[in-house]
């Protein structure tokens, strides 16, 4: 059993996020070490060149756990049998797109991608959606691949927007990032989103809450730095990154991603973390829409399960309502498209 080796599917297989993810994953990062993997390399024509080099650079490491690399254009071939899919390559928005013909340009690559899934995947594959915007893709490829997999296999990437949040806490309150734990990212991935400190916690199990307050001077210091400056630095840490570097996240996208992918096979070790899944109503978010939750896994095959009955007060309420109005637009404007 253990030299079979694991499909692994990543879409965009020539782009940045793909180069950083498909090393990483094929020493082991992924899956463990015991765990052979073949990976497949999903690319438009134009970018078949760039995936293929990069494959060519995978075979001159030798990592004794990459079994096959192949790279196609064709998403039939690329989800053939898989076991995990990485959906990164997206269109992104350029000058003068407005958020329709965004969504729209999107819908043309997740529709035909996830009905590649439903078609030849492997009948218990995980999907993770990367490519923006990520949430509402995740949604139109789990419509797309039904009912031939039920859609709670869709999930999209918010675990960046996680571990952002613990990175500023860990600066803030001069612990390592490991010690904080039960942050939760509520709502889209997009600055709509509320990152939530109200139930994290530090080994000890002082509240994140209290430590902030002694840190930053009293509790109504502690809010303001919250409101003011933590939640929209974390939801606007991707333009941040873009205007410092010049270009968008790419190691951190493609790290969090794999956090997310193998927290979700191997299971939750350290209290709960974030990811964008399929509502059944929790917390009020309307059923079906992709929304990021406070999720665990055990690691047992059965992939994230959501956190239920936290209390959340009315500022918190009030803050995921506005993200989740924003996930109601874009399900919206995909309908009036006919994508739905
Ligand atoms: P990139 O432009 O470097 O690479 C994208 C690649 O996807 C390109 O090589 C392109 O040819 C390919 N592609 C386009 N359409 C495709 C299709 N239909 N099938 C297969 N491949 C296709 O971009 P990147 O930096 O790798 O970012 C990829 C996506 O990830 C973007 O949408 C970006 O906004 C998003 N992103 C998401 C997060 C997150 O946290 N969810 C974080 C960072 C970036
Ligand atoms: C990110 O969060 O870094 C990406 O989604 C890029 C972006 O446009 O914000």
């Amino acid at each position: 059993m253990a030299s079979e080796p694991t499909t692994v599917t990543i879409t965009g297989g020539g782009g940045q996020i793909g180069y950083a993810l498909m090393f990483r994953i094929a020493a082991g990062d992924l899956l463990g070490p015991g765990r052979p993997v073949r990976l497949r390399l999903l690319e438009i024509p134009q970018g078949m060149r760039a995936a293929e080099g990069a494959a060519l650079e995978l075979q001159d490491c030798a990592f004794p756990l990459l079994r096959e690399v192949d790279v196609t254009d064709d998403p039939l071939t690329a989800f053939n049998g898989a076991r995990i899919a990485m959906l990164v390559g997206a269109r992104p928005r350029t000058a003068g797109m407005e958020r329709g013909d965004l969504l729209a340009a999107n819908a043309g690559i997740f529709g035909p991608q996830g009905r590649a899934i439903g078609a030849v995947a492997d009948e218990d594959v995980r999907v993770v959606v990367v490519g923006n915007p990520a949430n509402t893709n995740a949604l139109i490829a789990a419509a797309s691949a039904a009912p031939d997999i039920p859609t709670d296999r869709f999930t999209a990437l918010t675990r960046l927007d996680h571990n952002r949040a613990v990175g500023q806490l860990a600066e803030v309150l001069g612990v390592p990032a490991g010690e904080i734990a039960d942050v939760i990212i509520w709502g889209n991935h997009s600055a709509t989103q509320f990152p939530d400190v109200d139930h994290a916690i530090l080994p000890d199990a002082t509240p994140v809450r209290e430590a902030l307050a002694e840190r930053l001077g009293g509790e109504a210091a502690a809010a303001a730095w919250l409101d003011d400056t933590f939640i929209p630095r974390v939801a606007k840490r991707g333009a941040e990154i873009i205007e410092v570097r010049g270009s968008s996240s790419v190691a951190s996208a493609a790290n969090a991603a794999i956090d997310h992918v193998r927290d979700e096979q191997l299971g939750t070790h350290n209290g709960w973390t974030s990811a964008a899944v399929v509502s059944r109503g929790e917390y009020g978010v309307p059923e079906g829409l992709v929304c990021s939750l406070p999720v665990v896994s055990r690691g047992d095959g059965k992939g994230y399960r959501v956190i239920e009955g936290l209390h959340l007060d009315d500022r918190a309420r009030g803050r995921l309502a506005a993200s989740v109005d924003e996930l109601v637009a874009e399900r919206d404007a995909v309908r009036a498209l006919g994508v739905l």
